[in-house]
């Protein structure tokens, strides 16, 4: 369905869980045991059934996010359950990995092929420091088990932090020399308590790939190949196996062509990542509403979705956020 400013919204992000196994420094998961109950978190079949009127409306790609998805238990049985909607021809999934090694080929078979793993440092101790405690080896390990699974495309985030990982982006484009992964490199945005306005603390997109040609040969592959790339402006590394891209959501957003909504874990329509307006959809669920009120709800929220972000790109200030990035899921 298109929206008020032609866009064609057909990408749904469900985050199915805010708990994490991590606790990365820019994003403030919920503990493991929690602070919102079992009730407050809409169920599996709360979910399909978003999904099953959605589909109805024109949405064909769904992503799974968090928290982290794989803490929730039934996951493999609920995205085996997910793929039998008609209709939605893309299922994808976005995980911290560390429960991969044990889960990929589960999910492989369930039938979501598309990756997403985020991977912030390619040091141990890095790792541990900006995850609050993450073995990188789990990683490593869940990243392996993916591209034995059959994966494609493997995507590997890494929200660049400047004074923290900046210098290793060469060693990330290495690696996308060496393996056939798609690494990309995200601005960090001002989310929840995220503070970017101190030019000590932010680096644009431009001065990462600045830092990278001088040392690799890009060859830009946007709009050839990989349709179902989303804000990411791609690459190919001369010579290499993979592929490297830049979000660049702060510096030069790409909201004109924004195709997507989110489902938060706790049932709210959220029409925009960085926008506070949300329609409640769980409270519709509890109460058994009609398929016709879910469907004119969701257009509803379709057509409240605002032109663009409000970060103000001078200042890099969001002017407020409410809610932290692990209820959102990205
Ligand atoms: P595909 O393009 O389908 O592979 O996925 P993706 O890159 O959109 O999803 P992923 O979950 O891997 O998110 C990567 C980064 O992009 C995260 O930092 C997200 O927060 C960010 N992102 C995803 N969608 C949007 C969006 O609509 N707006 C903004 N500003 N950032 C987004
Ligand atoms: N800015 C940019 N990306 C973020 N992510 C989490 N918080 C932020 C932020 N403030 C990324 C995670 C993960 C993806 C879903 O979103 O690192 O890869
Ligand atoms: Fe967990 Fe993702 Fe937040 Fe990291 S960014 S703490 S992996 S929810």
């Amino acid at each position: 369905m298109l929206d008020k400013y032609d866009r064609d919204i057909n990408y749904l992000r469900v985050s199915i869980t805010d708990r994490c196994n991590l606790r990365c420094t820019y994003c403030r998961p919920k503990e493991g045991f929690s602070l919102k109950g079992h009730d407050d978190i809409l169920r599996y079949e709360e979910i399909l059934r978003v999904v099953s009127q959605a589909v109805k409306m024109g949405f064909i790609k769904v992503r799974l996010t968090g928290g982290e998805p794989l803490v929730r238990r039934g996951f493999v049985e609920f995205a085996a359950a997910m793929k039998k909607i008609q209709g939605l021809q893309d299922i994808s999934l976005t995980t911290n990995g560390i429960l991969l090694d044990k889960y990929a080929q589960g999910i492989f078979n369930a039938g979501i092929s598309r990756i997403n793993i985020s991977l912030d440092s390619l040091d141990e101790q890095k790792y541990f420091q900006v995850t609050g405690g993450g073995n990188i080896h789990d990683v490593f390990r869940g990243i392996a088990a993916a591209e034995k699974a059959g994966f494609d495309p493997i995507k590997i985030n890494t929200v660049v932090l400047k004074g923290f990982n900046d210098d290793e982006v060469l060693k990330f484009v290495e690696l996308a020399m060496n393996k056939p992964f798609q690494i990309r490199f995200i601005e960090i945005m001002p989310i929840s308590e995220v503070n970017i306005s101190q030019p000590q603390s932010f680096l644009a997109a431009d001065q990462m790939l600045n830092i990278i040609g001088k040392h690799f040969e890009l060859e830009p592959i946007n709009g050839k190949k990989h349709k179902s790339d989303g804000p990411a402006k791609i690459f190919k590394v001369k010579g290499g196996r993979g592929e490297i891209g830049f979000i660049n959501s702060v510096s030069n957003h790409f909201c004109a062509t924004c195709n997507r909504m989110r489902l938060t874990a706790d049932g709210k329509l959220r029409v925009c990542l960085l926008k506070e307006e949300e329609l409640d959809l769980k409270e519709a669920l509890r109460r058994h509403c009609s398929d016709d009120e879910l469907v004119g709800l969701i257009r509803r929220a379709i057509l409240l979705k605002p032109a663009k972000h409000d970060i103000d790109c001078t200042d890099r200030h969001l002017k407020k956020c409410l809610r932290d990035m692990s209820d959102i899921g990205g």
